[in-house]
């Protein structure tokens, strides 16, 4: 069964995919799918006038770029934005640089966040999502987005930092303020909207980067006053076979990066899955059903939603050399920006791409990249963290209907729905 939000309105075939307005009403697939079938490896002029961009928009397309970092650089930046050498040196994570440095900033933290380790924190997830759902069990009318999405990721990611728990909330709004740079509704300074010259060598080009900044430091002293067992600590230590820890500005850039990726994105996907499920009582049901008695089911229905929300829309990477991409020339330095949107309803991969589906196998979404070396360092927290809510939550719920319109973030980087008003019916 297709679903209304997709299926009914694709959307228009000609939206500027440079512009964050374009993707206010939804994510345009029309013009997505034209794309596809037309022109997959498009030229794309810059609204703001940017030196324009090759889109990539079959899967396909999309894999080649993603496993070739010697042709596809990272370390020219991962963002549609052009940062000149001085914001560039201000503002580097891990996310922008390739091997062998990407290797050695990647191994400081891999530990926590990899399979083995992430299913280890299932027990504690599954009592803060208690928690959580206690706190709104009852209520009829529930905003899902800050009533039950936001809770889990923030909690989970600040027991990863070793922050208290009180600071979650604040490092939400700072973690929003990053990654919904281009709404109005999360900064004071949206970038395109007003100049934001002044922040220019921070993360994001945000305000919020210098409280997290300053946040972080503070974090940082406590940890070598009080060393402990969490991912500041480790971030402290000096990389695997180095004698020197990180330089301030390198800790700074790696908190802030943790900040930004790991609340939002699942927080996001979760009111995605949500969105799909009420919307197709069939899926909901077969769902609530496994729970409990067909893991692998429930397992595919966690893919699923990734595929469908790919709430990560896309990431860039940039030419090393003059180069053919499906028969397109690309001169050495032009960005190529890798839509994993499109990539993920693409009907050359995914049979019946706009239909939700949650038996769906095989599921290679791209959702977290496609075996890329940044393929995203918190994907099993975020799949466990939302496997774990459905688990929770469902079993809990009678019934839950739309109850109003939703809002969507305003940007072409990040899908997320802001608020998913819902009435829920508790069993
Ligand atoms: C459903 C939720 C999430 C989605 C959709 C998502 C998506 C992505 C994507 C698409 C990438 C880039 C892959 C590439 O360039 O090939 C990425 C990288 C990354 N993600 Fe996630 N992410 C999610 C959750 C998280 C969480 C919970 C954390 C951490 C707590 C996290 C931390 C990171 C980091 C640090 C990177 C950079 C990895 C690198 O450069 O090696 N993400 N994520």
């Amino acid at each position: 069964m297709s679903g209304p939000d997709i299926a009914g309105d694709l959307g228009p075939a000609d939206a500027d995919l440079s512009d964050p307005d374009s993707f206010v009403g939804g994510v345009p697939h029309a013009t997505f799918r034209r794309l596809r079938d037309d022109d997959p490896v498009s030229w794309t002029p810059e609204h703001d006038g940017g030196r324009g961009f090759w889109s990539v928009t079959r899967y396909a397309d999309v894999l080649d770029v993603s496993r070739q970092p010697e042709l596809f650089s990272c370390a020219q930046g991962i963002r549609i934005e052009d940062m000149d050498a001085e914001e560039h040196a201000a503002r580097r994570t891990m996310m922008e640089t390739d091997s062998p440095q990407h290797t050695r900033y990647r191994r400081l933290v891999s530990k926590p966040f990899n399979r083995r380790e992430v299913m280890t924190y299932e027990h504690g997830l599954r009592l803060l999502a208690r928690a959580g759902i206690d706190r709104v069990a009852g209520r009829q009318r529930v905003e899902f987005v800050r009533d039950v999405a936001q809770e889990l990721p923030m909690r989970m990611l600040g027991r990863l930092l070793g922050v208290p728990d009180e600071d979650g909330p604040w490092l939400v709004e700072q973690g929003d303020a990053l990654l919904g740079n281009s709404d109005p509704e999360f900064t004071t300074h949206p970038v395109g909207l007003v100049d934001t010259d002044e922040f220019r060598l921070m993360p994001f080009r945000s305000p919020a980067g210098i409280d997290l900044f300053q946040y972080a430091s503070e974090q940082a002293k406590q940890r070598i006053a009080h060393p402990s067992d969490d991912v500041i600590s480790d971030l402290l230590k000096p990389p695997p076979g180095e004698t020197e820890p990180l330089t301030v500005l390198e800790f700074n850039n790696f908190f802030t990066l943790l900040v930004a990726a790991g609340n939002d994105t699942t927080r996001y996907t979760m009111t995605a899955g949500i969105k799909a499920l009420m919307e197709r009582p069939d899926q909901l049901a077969a769902l609530r059903s496994a729970i409990g008695t067909d893991e692998k089911l429930v397992s595919s229905a966690v893919e699923e939603i990734l595929r469908w929300g790919t709430v990560t829309m896309h990431f860039r990477r940039t030419a090393t050399s003059d180069l053919q991409l499906h028969g397109r020339q690309i001169a050495a330095g032009d960005k190529v920006v890798m839509w994993f949107m499109s990539a993920d309803y693409d009907d050359r991969q995914f049979a019946d791409p706009f239909t939700f589906d949650i038996r769906r196998t095989p599921n290679e979404h791209a959702a977290f990249g496609i075996r890329s070396q940044h393929l995203c360092l918190g994907a099993h927290l975020a799949r466990l963290e939302i496997r774990i809510l459905l688990e929770e939550l469902l079993p809990r719920l009678a019934d839950i209907q739309p109850a109003g319109p939703v809002e969507r973030l305003r940007s072409n980087f990040i899908a997320g729905i802001k608020r998913l008003p819902v009435d829920m019916t508790w069993s």
